[in-house]
């Protein structure tokens, strides 16, 4: 089969050099883009005068075939065309005759390719935002019923203080709003047209850079040309955005599998997302939680996978390109499937307050609280914290929690103990107590919802 490119050749491609170095197996993700693309390129080369109205015509009524032909599945890919865009400049030449071949006026597959990249990020960018709220209104939903539930909070995964589930979960909102943050960012950057660019220089033809632009939705165009079809950037900052996500929600998988474990019992994820197993009956396991954490490594080693491809490519277009699609195809079917998961995950688990509560009865994690109340009765805090740190292990050796001690007990330590110390240690207490800005106490929560509930209802604006 001729090539498009065949003119200078005079043998054939070998065969394996072909599989070799053609993308169709993959790139053929980008058909719609690469046709919208063209759509925009020869309406341009018409308004410019560089192709007639009437062949512009008859691009367009070609591609929109091949497109139909690709949507409905009848199109037939063929790797001895190398790649998605030769494979729909050669159909639309078999479909329309020599007329087809004026498409590729004025532009290169180099900057075609770059901009088939940008259009699928912009869109699959702007789709992973909304995703990420459903995730954050799963976690509101639940923060809003256990802003008084009281857990254990961890430093080192020993106990630290008491903490309300509902703050715990917030946490991650806050991650998530961040990650938001981020992608809405990059999409500055994303949303800039290659187009116009040619192989590297530009090109002769008087043609319209800002209407193409204009034509696609861009919000601005690549000053410089060799930078345009060597930019892969916004490919890395997307990676790079995907692997912090990622490392947030594996984050947060971990503790729904510690969570859920007999050891904890904290949480109860619900069976229509668990497994069993297929030896031991009395198995459910946190099957989805645990992939989300470690698929988490693919999308890292997609980023280090381009970082290096990049690193020592001189300007401009090199063959090495090619090899950003496949990691940013994977990333994103790798988001795609965690996002999706994990609202539901969140919003059908069940919280177990009752053990919740058991936990933090059965712990240390109101020693603070009576450190501080000593400083409350003018003691130095470092001198309370020496007698509590006695008082604990005291009680250790006597198999007793804090509040198990009598008022003479503690008066045996110091005088400045009265009553009121038993209403100090009770976790719920101490969770409420921590008023200050951005605290565990159920006011400072509160609060907090309502700033995220805010940042939810901002429109983002996305363009
Ligand atoms: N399939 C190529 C890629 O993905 C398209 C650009 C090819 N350009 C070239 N000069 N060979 O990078």
């Amino acid at each position: 089969m001729s090539k498009l490119w065949g003119g200078r050749f005079t043998k054939q491609t070998n065969k394996l050099v072909e599989e070799y170095t053609a993308s169709i197996q993959f790139d053929k993700e980008l058909a719609e883009e690469d046709i919208e693309g063209s759509l925009a390129h020869v309406q341009m080369l018409s308004e410019c005068g560089v192709i007639t109205e009437g062949d512009m015509k008859e691009i367009k009524r070609g591609l929109s075939i091949v497109l139909e032909k690709i949507q409905s599945g009848q199109f037939e890919y063929d790797v001895s065309h190398e790649d998605i865009h030769m494979n729909i400049e050669k159909a639309l030449i078999d479909e329309i005759g020599p007329v087809g071949g004026k498409l590729h006026t004025g532009r290169s597959r180099n900057d075609q390719v770059a901009t088939d990249m940008h259009m699928y990020l912009v869109k699959k960018v702007k789709q992973f935002i909304k995703h990420i709220e459903l995730v954050q209104e799963a976690i509101i939903t639940q923060a809003e019923e256990h802003v008084e539930t009281v857990l254990p909070g961890y430093t080192h995964l020993q106990r630290a203080q008491p903490v309300s589930f509902a703050h715990h979960i917030l946490a991650y909102f806050w991650m998530f709003e961040r990650d938001k943050e981020r992608f809405q960012d990059s999409l500055k950057r994303a949303n800039m047209l290659p187009l116009g660019a040619g192989a590297l220089a530009g090109t002769t033809f008087p043609i319209d850079r800002q209407r193409s632009a204009e034509l696609l939705g861009f919000d601005a165009v690549y000053p410089n040309s060799m930078d345009a079809v060597s930019d892969r950037d916004f490919i890395l900052e997307f990676l790079s955005n995907a692997s912090m996500l990622m490392m947030h929600m594996s984050r947060l998988s971990e503790e729904l599998v510690i969570w859920s474990s007999q050891e904890f019992q904290f949480i109860e994820l619900d069976d229509s997302f668990c497994t069993g197993s297929s030896i031991m009956p009395q198995k459910k396991n946190p099957d989805v939680p645990e992939l989300l954490r470690a698929k988490t490594g693919r999308v890292y080693g997609n980023l280090f996978s381009l970082l290096t491809v990049l690193k020592g490519l001189p300007l401009a277009y090199n063959k090495d390109m090619q090899e950003d699609k496949e990691g940013m195809f994977d990333t994103a079917k790798t988001l795609d499937g965690a996002l999706q998961l994990l609202a539901p995950m969140i919003a059908t688990m069940t919280v177990k307050k009752e053990n919740m509560k058991q936990a933090v009865n059965e712990d240390y994690s109101n020693a603070t609280d009576i450190a501080d109340y000593l400083v409350n009765k003018g003691m130095t805090f470092r001198e309370s914290h020496e007698m509590i740190g006695k008082i604990v292990l005291h009680c250790i050796q006597q198999n007793k929690y804090l509040l198990d001690l009598s008022l003479d007990e503690y008066k045996e330590f110091t005088d400045l103990f009265s009553e009121d110390v038993f209403e100090v240690l009770k976790p719920y207490n101490v969770m409420s107590a921590r008023k200050s800005y951005g605290g565990t106490s159920p006011e400072q929560i509160v609060q907090q919802l309502g700033l995220a509930k805010k940042h939810l209802s901002v429109e983002e604006p996305i363009t």
